[in-house]
């Protein structure tokens, strides 16, 4: 039990540390080029980001993606980060809340609700937890911490360095069916930095899921963060998938057109950044360590660190969006772009 208590430990001090991001593969969202609008008809403040998500209203497309929670340290950052979310109108991730199943006393480092009474906020746990879960106790989970939808978290990738990972991925996608028809609230489904494919997306849509998060390759690489903590054999796997998965840009890219929502998540840092993934056909941004690290800065941290980071993000999709000549964040999706070489060759290849 102290294990998982440990484990959230290194992961929030090794995400935070900047050290385990992807070494030689981006997002390619730097090969997304927006087309500039000299002649904006209209005023800044006029731009319109309010997004619809999982039925729910944001003021901007801006996702605080699922992170920790189990410590008393994630019990803050939680906090921090949904009442930074409450405040801008924007959505807020809990982390897996395997220790809540695990340990029913840490239920309080998920309670945000009291800080985060109207923010669209998202549940989170493993595939794999959840098929040795009954809905009734799935449904529980999401209950407790007061969620609007859950998040189903794919990481094949990391489970294979994770020391004592899991090993048998099998009968995945009877567990996803059997959530959306027992669970009241929306399905996520998530991947945790290696990217979601057409056909797993095709795969999920085709049994009702009506959202995906595709926390793709080019931020924070979960498979490095398992390096880190592995030895031996595992560590050398490790060493050598650092970088596997698919592109974000690409992962949104290709599954845009299925109908589903879909949140950008994975190495997105900035305004720019969310801009391009609307423009490729995400619903919305998704970030995690670059709030990990403003509400952990030393000076400055806390909620303001947090709030003023996404503050600054949200600013830069409204000037972003201004300067594209789009009224509106649903109007990118729609904007003139130039795709670079290695993003269309992945949108063309891997369909
Ligand atoms: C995560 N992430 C994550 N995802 C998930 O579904 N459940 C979880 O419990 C966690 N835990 C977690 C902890 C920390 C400290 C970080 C930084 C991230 C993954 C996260 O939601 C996201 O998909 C990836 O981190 C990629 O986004 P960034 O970090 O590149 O913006």
């Amino acid at each position: 039990e102290s294990i998982i208590g440990a484990r959230k430990a290194d992961h929030i001090a090794l995400c935070a540390s900047g050290k385990v991001e992807f070494r030689g593969k981006g997002t390619l969202l730097d090969e997304v080029h927006l087309v500039h609008d000299a002649l904006p008809d209209r005023h800044l403040d006029a731009i319109d980001l309010g997004t619809t998500l999982l039925g729910r209203r944001l003021a901007a497309p801006v996702v605080v993606s699922g992170m920790t929670g189990g410590t008393p340290e994630a019990r803050a950052i939680n906090r921090d980060l949904a009442r930074a979310a409450e405040t801008l109108g924007l959505a807020f991730g809990l982390g897996s809340q395997r220790a809540m199943v695990l340990r029913p006393d840490t239920a309080a480092t998920y309670a945000v609700r009291d800080v985060a009474p109207t923010a669209l906020v998202l549940g989170n746990i493993g595939l794999v937890q959840a098929r040795e879960m009954s809905s009734a106790s799935l449904r529980e989970l999401v209950d407790a911490v007061g969620a609007d939808a859950l998040c189903v978290h794919l990481n094949p990738a990391m489970e294979l360095i994770q020391p004592g990972g899991d090993r048998d991925f099998r009968g995945g996608l009877a567990v996803l069916e059997r959530l959306v028809r027992d669970l009241p609230k929306p399905i996520v489904v998530k991947e945790t930095g290696c990217g979601i494919s057409r056909r797993v997306a095709r795969a999920v849509r085709d049994i009702g899921v009506t959202a995906i998060d595709v926390s793709g390759a080019g931020g924070t690489s979960w498979v490095g963060v398992e390096t880190e903590r592995a030895r031996g054999e595992e560590r050398q796997l490790g060493e050598e998938l650092w970088d596997w998965g698919i592109p974000t840009a690409a992962s949104v890219g290709l599954i845009a057109d299925l109908g589903l929502e879909v949140i950008a998540t994975g190495g997105l840092r900035n305004g720019s950044d969310v801009v391009r993934a609307l423009a490729l056909g995400a619903t919305a941004g998704g970030l995690a360590a670059p709030v990990l690290r403003a509400q952990r800065a030393p000076e400055g941290g806390g909620y303001e660190g947090a709030l003023a980071f996404l503050r600054y993000v949200v600013s830069g999709v409204r000037s972003i969006t201004f300067l594209t000549g789009c009224g509106s964040s649903a109007a990118l999706r729609s904007a003139p772009r130039v795709l670079g070489p290695a993003l269309r060759a992945w949108l063309l290849d891997a369909r």
